[in-house]
């Protein structure tokens, strides 16, 4: 083993040729926020390889946030560009990347324009300043969203508040005043909350980490007319189900209306950090002194997100995601007629699939899987959730049926 030692008595990991036992040190260093055991290495395309050299089929892709998969080459190639030009200047100067994807996003949103932070979590805090400043403004004062039954979007206190799911609020509480939930896909319990105070409506046109629950056409088309009639805003969540998962650049776009404002982060910028908060005219409110961040839409984060859009739309993997995500869907019906025993329901749009299970084996599944080299994920304890990269291939998807099938088989 050759070392050296820091000043401060460690060891520089790289400069250590003994392997080290990186599970004792992360539960050694790190907080126990996450339960992991699996140490991820390097990945590429559709697979990733841990410490050991084991390769997996990802199907989680970061939970939704790998769109083009691992390394994709025009990625790293805007990231590698940009690194030695520009890694970081403050918002008080313009950066060429920020405006060029800034630019994307207007040119795909049909006219909206950008803030960029650090995370979906952000991005929807911005959001919920941008319509508290439309009530000051054009509604008496008004703030209080509603947002949905088993919703979510994020970890910050407000976010929080407006996520509906119990288990992420209970802890928490005293949360920030001003968010009410009401149930999914229910237009009449939007107009029954709605109260003077009431500024805006939060929802996920496909909900993510609920279970992958496509909103109505008809619902959101409700809402955006109740918004217009009763002077809201309408904010869609697109930080899951953006970026071309359900087969449109936007999950809304098929809906029959648009909002008022856009949050986005996961697959943005193909894995690196970002958020992106988008405002229609109508509610583009914010002057100089309203909002503001230090790294958010920093030039490494913007590159990679126009080369992230721009291999979306070049390489055709809207239509792409489309495809695989039909295919995908009907070899889970597959699973499902197989398995009645086991998967109760099938469901999604696009590359944003999940099954429901009988019981809650959702760990066990995942866990079988995992022992096959698939990874997928769940949304809570009776439910898989596949979120695969869109550039996934009908092959890929074939093996990781197999794969889940010789689990189910063996439950
Ligand atoms: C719909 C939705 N909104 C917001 C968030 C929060 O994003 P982040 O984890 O980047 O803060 C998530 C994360 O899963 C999400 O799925």
């Amino acid at each position: 083993m050759t070392t050296t030692t820091t000043p401060a008595g460690g060891q520089t990991a790289q400069q250590t040729t003994e392997r080290r036992d990186w599970a004792a040190l992360e539960r050694t260093y790190y907080q126990h926020t996450f339960n992991r055991q699996l140490v991820m290495e390097r990945g590429e395309g559709v697979r990733v390889w841990d410490a050991n050299g084991t390769v997996y089929l990802d199907l989680v892709a970061g939970i939704a946030t790998n769109v083009l998969g691992h390394a994709h080459p025009r990625v790293v190639q805007a990231i590698v560009e940009q690194a030695p030009k520009l890694i970081h200047v403050s918002n008080l100067y313009i950066n060429e990347r920020q405006v060029e994807l800034a630019e994307q996003l207007y040119q795909v949103s049909g006219g909206m324009r950008s803030f960029f932070s650090n995370s979906g979590a952000e991005a929807n805090e911005g959001a919920i300043k941008l319509a508290r400043k439309f009530g000051r403004l054009h509604r008496d004062g008004a703030y209080e969203i509603l947002s949905m039954d088993r919703s979510f979007h994020g970890r910050t206190l407000a976010t929080t508040a407006a996520t509906g799911q119990k288990k992420y609020q209970e802890t928490w509480a005293p949360l920030p005043d001003g968010f009410r939930q009401v149930p999914f896909n229910d237009l009449e319990a939007v107009k029954v909350a709605t109260t003077a105070k009431t500024v805006g409506i939060l929802v996920e046109a496909v909900q993510g980490e609920g279970g992958i629950w496509p909103a109505s056409h008809a619902y959101m088309q409700g809402l955006r007319q109740w918004c217009d009639e009763q002077r809201l805003v309408l904010i869609c969540d697109e930080v899951q189900a953006g970026m071309g998962r359900t087969g449109t650049f936007f999950s809304w776009e098929p809906m029959g209306m648009r909002p008022d404002i856009i949050t986005m982060a996961k697959g943005l910028a193909g894995g690196v950090p970002i958020g992106a908060m988008l405002a229609a005219p109508r509610a583009d409110l914010f002057e100089p002194g309203d909002h503001g961040t230090t790294f958010g839409g920093n030039p490494i984060a913007c590159a990679a997100g126009v080369a992230t859009i721009r291999t979306i739309v070049e390489e055709g993997l809207l239509a792409h995601a489309t495809a695989m995500g039909a295919y995908l869907g009907e070899r889970l019906e597959g699973l499902a007629t197989k398995y009645p025993a086991h998967i109760t329901s099938t469901r999604g749009v696009g590359l944003m699939r999940a099954f429901d299970l009988a019981e809650p084996r959702a760990q066990e599944i995942m866990d079988g899987a995992l022992a096959r080299g698939v990874l997928i994920t769940n949304a809570g304890p009776a439910t898989i959730r596949l979120v695969p990269p869109l550039i996934i291939q009908p092959g890929d998807i074939d093996e990781a049926v197999a794969q889940v099938d010789d689990v189910l088989a063996a439950l």
